[in-house]
């Protein structure tokens, strides 16, 4: 696992509008960073371990404590260059150059497998920077709320007549990423019993709102679960490899089933029945007893998982390739589960649009309040104005104040052209701005965001490099790419970027490029490969695509 040192504390987030580096864009990563391992949002920060099974942002401790001073020191025409998670250098550029430029887990794509990254990372070499840990800006659990939300929202308008009332859906996971699953399906008016193998885990998401009830008894956890007016999303604490097959045997039904465990990470991310999370943390690629017995669990949980399909549940992958990894371990019949992006959000990035997201650098509620009321003058739009008003209600703050929205071409320029207009003005401290890496053009990942491409661009990873590229060019203040986000080393490639406002010209600057290219790449990249929604918006934005215009045409 490397030279970690656990049980160590990141420094603290420093707040308000003091500088501890010599520019905000300096202070902006350093603040990111740390809010990456601020104990309220990082699952287990004294691991340096942020999200998504071993999901890390930076190598070691030493290696934190470097990009810390780096950062420090920084000045306004030298950049940092981080080679996953460790310092590497410091180098004269321009101040409209990036002040980070970061990549994380890049193997040579013959080297690009799990067996290969265990022992490059065993010897101290690499490191797993899941998407926004490694790229230093993870917001937390309510990171994911807005995708996990619609896809829940799609399920319901796809098979349920537009609202998940009245049904029940199945699920395990409450890590990062996962905890947002029981408010996914409580806002839209269904009810989950979701199957979590660590008490912690499943007492920190109840403790913050994301579940309403937490059990680790299986009747009772059923018995909530039928109510009427019962919890709405339920933690049993249980391995799922135990009680998927038990709820087969005892013909419970279910709506809906999927799954948010660490399935990507078979070493680490998923516990195999009779273990615990400790065992699976402290797992070793040489174990063969410890890995058969996840093969095990693995099987009887997704056969569980194939069976209540054919019972007529809908079921589908939710993003953590656990088809691949059932089918290696012998399970039949996982073709027949989609992926959740090609199901269900694929017509949402279709149209260039993705998770724009962005924080309060200063720690200061008020500024995300104001800004959100700027968002919503600038876009205005019901759903836009009905989304945040129900953010604002039910999201738990961790860390720094941040906010996710839906935004495409043409929104997020000017919503950050506001945004950086708003602390010029002095109404609200420095934000960093920016989006997941799970946007339309800057992530390859055939089982996940890219499965399906009507054009079958599915596995061409050119779209996140071409992304990270222009981003860099465009002076973005960091940049990062990454290997295996999501799904699992050699599964994806990725790229993230995120933009300083700190009010000042040389930040409208680069926010005027970066927050049009950027998801005019996105665009770019559907209209490519010829679906419809992204063509009209080139043509509506006037977007010069040279492979689309005149007898170039191709669909
Ligand atoms: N759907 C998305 O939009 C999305 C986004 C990012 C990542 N992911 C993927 O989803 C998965 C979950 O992400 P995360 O950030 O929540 O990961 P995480 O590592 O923070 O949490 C995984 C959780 O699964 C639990 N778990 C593991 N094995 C179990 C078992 N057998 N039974 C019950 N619980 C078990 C763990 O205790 C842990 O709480 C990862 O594979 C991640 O890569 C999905």
């Amino acid at each position: 696992m490397g030279p970690i040192s656990p049980g160590r504390r990141a420094p603290r987030v420093p707040g308000g509008r003091e500088l501890t580096c010599r520019g905000w864009e300096q202070e902006g990563a350093l603040r990111c960073l740390l809010n990456n391992l601020d104990p309220a949002v990082a699952e287990r920060p004294e691991d340096l371990v942020v999200y998504g099974g071993h999901g890390r942002a930076a190598r070691n401790w030493e290696s934190l404590h470097g990009i810390v001073d780096a950062l420090e020191r920084l000045e306004d025409d030298q950049t940092l260059i981080v080679q996953s998670g460790k310092p590497v250098a410091v180098l004269p550029t321009h101040a409209d150059a990036p002040r980070v430029l970061i990549s994380s887990g890049m193997l040579v794509p013959a080297w690009s497998s799990w067996e290969d990254f265990w022992a490059l990372e065993a010897a101290g070499l690499t490191m797993y920077g899941q998407m926004t840990a490694g790229g230093w800006f993870y917001i937390g659990t309510q990171g994911i709320l807005g995708f996990t939300y619609e896809t829940f929202r799609a399920v319901a308008k796809q098979h349920f007549g537009g609202t998940l009332e009245g049904r029940r859906v199945l699920t395990a996971g409450l890590g990062g990423m996962g905890g947002a699953q029981g408010l996914g399906v409580a806002l839209n008016g269904g009810r989950a019993l979701i199957v979590e193998v660590d008490p912690q885990r499943a007492r920190r998401r109840a403790d913050a709102g994301w579940v309403d009830y937490v059990t680790d008894d299986y009747r009772s956890a059923l018995k909530a679960l039928e109510a009427p007016g019962g919890p709405s999303a339920i933690a049993l604490v249980a391995n799922i490899a135990d009680v998927a097959p038990r709820l087969v045997r005892e013909g419970v039904e279910f709506d809906v089933v999927t799954d948010q465990t660490a399935a990507h990470d078979l070493l680490h991310g998923y516990v195999p029945s009779g273990h615990t999370p400790e065992d699976a943390e402290r797992a070793s690629a040489d174990d063969h007893a410890y890995r058969a017995a996840v093969r095990d669990s693995l099987a009887r949980h997704v056969s569980a998982l194939v069976e209540l399909q054919a019972r007529g549940a809908i079921a589908f992958e939710y993003g953590n390739n656990l088809r691949a990894q059932a089918r290696d371990a012998g399970v039949e019949g996982t073709e027949a589960l989609p992926g959740f992006v090609a199901a269900y959000v694929r017509d949402i990035l279709a149209s260039g649009v993705g998770p724009y997201r962005w924080l309060a650098l200063t720690g200061d509620p008020e500024d995300l309040r104001r800004s959100e009321d700027a968002l919503m003058d600038v876009i205005g739009t019901a759903s836009l104005r009905k989304w945040i008003t129900l953010a604002r209600e039910r999201l738990p703050q961790q860390g720094l104040p941040a906010r996710i929205c839906w935004l495409g071409l043409g929104e997020r320029d000017a919503v950050s052209r506001r945004f950086n207009e708003l602390v010029a003005e002095g109404q609200v401290g420095p934000l960093a701005l920016g989006r997941d890496h799970m946007d339309p053009a800057s992530v390859a990942s055939p089982s996940r965001e890219t499965e399906g491409m009507l054009d079958g661009s599915d596995a061409v990873a050119d779209w996140p490099i071409l992304s990270a590229l222009l981003n860099a060019a465009q002076g973005a203040s960091w940049v990062a790419v990454g290997n295996g986000g999501g799904v699992g080393i050699g599964q994806s490639t990725h790229s993230g970027m995120v933009v300083v406002a700190d009010g000042s010209e040389r930040a409208a600057r680069k926010i005027d490029r970066v927050f049009w290219t950027d998801p005019g790449l996105g665009v770019a990249r559907y209209a490519d490969a010829g679906y419809a929604p992204a063509i009209a918006k080139a043509q509506e934005t006037r977007l010069d695509l040279p492979s689309r215009n005149g007898n170039q045409e191709q669909t």
